[in-house]
């Protein structure tokens, strides 16, 4: 999957300005399926431009759905939907697919999919999803790396979740939605993208109440129509843009955000030395010149989010001191680590904690992306820096950043993209010295 083009970023310019963030990824992820759900079109608003929308489109188009994409706007006719088996194919290549198990189970009472790929962050087992699915009644077969499901009927049940997990809630939501009878969620997720999809379903004739709390009650109805929904705001491509500016030691009004998603970001910069302001729908950043350092551990909302931990990380290596990062939600998220190491930075990992000493400044050279985040933690390096950095692997990270370059570009960074041809055979000067 790896492809030839590479970003360049020639660091040391200090980002300024405004910029505008894009719908959630996470969410749009769990939104695109759960609209199969509607006997009519639906509507979704303030979509992403990002790869991993783009998949989706394609998966469900796979299915027999007509899908119109078109700016920010995705229009999904599910009338012709039926629940083509899936065990190989598109589907391994984008995590989120996982959510169409819930979606078609819900819809056909079956489901054949195969298991997800997505970002190696170390195991990420669906346990409890499948224990939701079987709680309301389904067969749940696990063979030649595929899910297959299949249910009589789906009857509601109290489920509680052994791990508090983002995609098990929202799954067992989207099969719990025409299940017979109430389907109570224990120890759910809280995350604002949970609220989304719930908000989602509930336009569309469902009774989801308790969504964005740990505890979610369901009751079952028959039918769900279309409707017309507006995707949240991207908390984490907030947050990646308010730690970038607190990096390059910038000002930046991060513009269309709910800054109560990013609390224990906003807190985390503060607690550095970064100023932060927050106004209704924006928060203003405003570099300070010395950070403190800072000790930081993931947690599920509303704690620091676990897809905040590389870029954090990479701020950290500015910070005066030494901070300890752990992340809890994942094993092994510090693949990142390593490349900022390749760039001069004094971080030790042990076990799910980075140790980061911060007196080593970062310089540029050639790294690699091997996860969406680790991408946004080397841009973030990139930028840092006072030479040019090469970033391969650029994939990952257009699976979920909006117009990344154009955005930065705006904020006055010198960035672009050339592929290895053009590296091979530049036409006037060699990529690494293009501004
Ligand atoms: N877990 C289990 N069993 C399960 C499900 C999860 O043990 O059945 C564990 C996982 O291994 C992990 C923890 O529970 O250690 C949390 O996983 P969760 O299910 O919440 O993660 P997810 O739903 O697979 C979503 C986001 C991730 C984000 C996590 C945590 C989507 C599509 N993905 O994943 O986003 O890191 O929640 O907040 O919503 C990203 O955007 O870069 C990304 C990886």
């Amino acid at each position: 999957m790896e492809n030839a083009e590479k970003l360049y970023i020639r660091g040391g310019h200090p980002l300024r300005g405004k910029v505008e963030i894009s719908g959630a990824k996470n969410s749009a992820v769990a939104l695109i399926p759960a609209t199969i759900l509607a006997n009519s079109a639906t509507v979704l608003d303030n979509l992403p431009a990002i790869r991993d929308v783009v998949m989706y489109k394609e998966l469900l188009e796979e299915l027999g759905c007509n899908v119109f994409l078109k700016g920010d706007q995705m229009t999904i006719h599910p009338e012709n939907i039926s629940p083509v088996p899936m065990p190989n194919g598109k589907i391994k290549s984008l995590r989120a697919s996982y959510y169409l198990m819930g979606a078609l189970l819900s819809r056909f009472g079956e489901a054949v999919i195969g298991l997800p790929g997505g970002c190696n962050l170390g195991p990420r087992p669906i346990d409890q999803h499948i224990k939701g699915f079987e709680a309301l009644g389904a067969r749940v077969e696990n063979k030649y790396g595929a899910v297959y499901i299949k249910a009589e009927e789906l009857v509601g049940a109290k489920i509680y979740l052994d791990v508090v997990s983002v995609g098990a809630t929202i799954n067992i939501m989207l099969a719990a939605v025409r299940a017979k009878g109430q389907t109570i969620i224990e120890n759910a997720a809280k995350e604002p993208e949970i609220v989304d999809v719930a908000t989602l379903l509930n336009a569309m004739g469902a009774q989801i109440k308790g969504a964005g709390t740990d505890m979610i009650k369901i009751t079952g109805v028959s039918e769900l129509h279309g409707c017309t929904h507006s995707i949240i705001p991207d908390r984490i491509e907030a947050g990646t843009y308010m730690i970038a500016a607190a990096a390059t030691h910038g000002d930046v009004l991060v513009d269309n955000v709910i800054p109560k998603h990013l609390e224990p970001v906003t807190a985390k910069l503060k607690e550095m030395g970064v100023q932060v302001e927050e106004e209704d729908d924006a928060l203003y950043i405003s570099g300070g010149q010395q950070y403190k350092s800072v000790d930081l551990k993931t947690l599920p909302y509303p704690g620091f989010p676990t897809d905040l931990q590389q870029p954090f990380t990479t701020l950290l290596t500015k910070a005066n001191g030494t901070s300890i990062v752990t992340d809890n939600i994942y094993q092994s998220r510090f693949k990142h680590v390593d490349e900022l190491r390749r760039m001069g930075a004094n971080i030790k990992v042990e076990g799910r904690s980075a140790v980061i000493d911060g007196r080593f400044p970062l310089h540029g050279t050639k790294v690699k992306a091997s996860d969406l985040r680790a991408g946004a933690a080397l841009v973030i390096a990139g930028l840092m820096t006072d030479g040019v950095t090469e970033i391969s692997g650029v994939e990952h990270i257009d699976r979920g950043y909006e117009k990344l370059e154009e955005k930065l570009k705006a904020l006055g960074a010198k960035t672009w993209r050339a592929s290895t041809e053009s590296h091979k055979y530049p036409s006037h000067h060699h990529p690494y010295e293009r501004e």
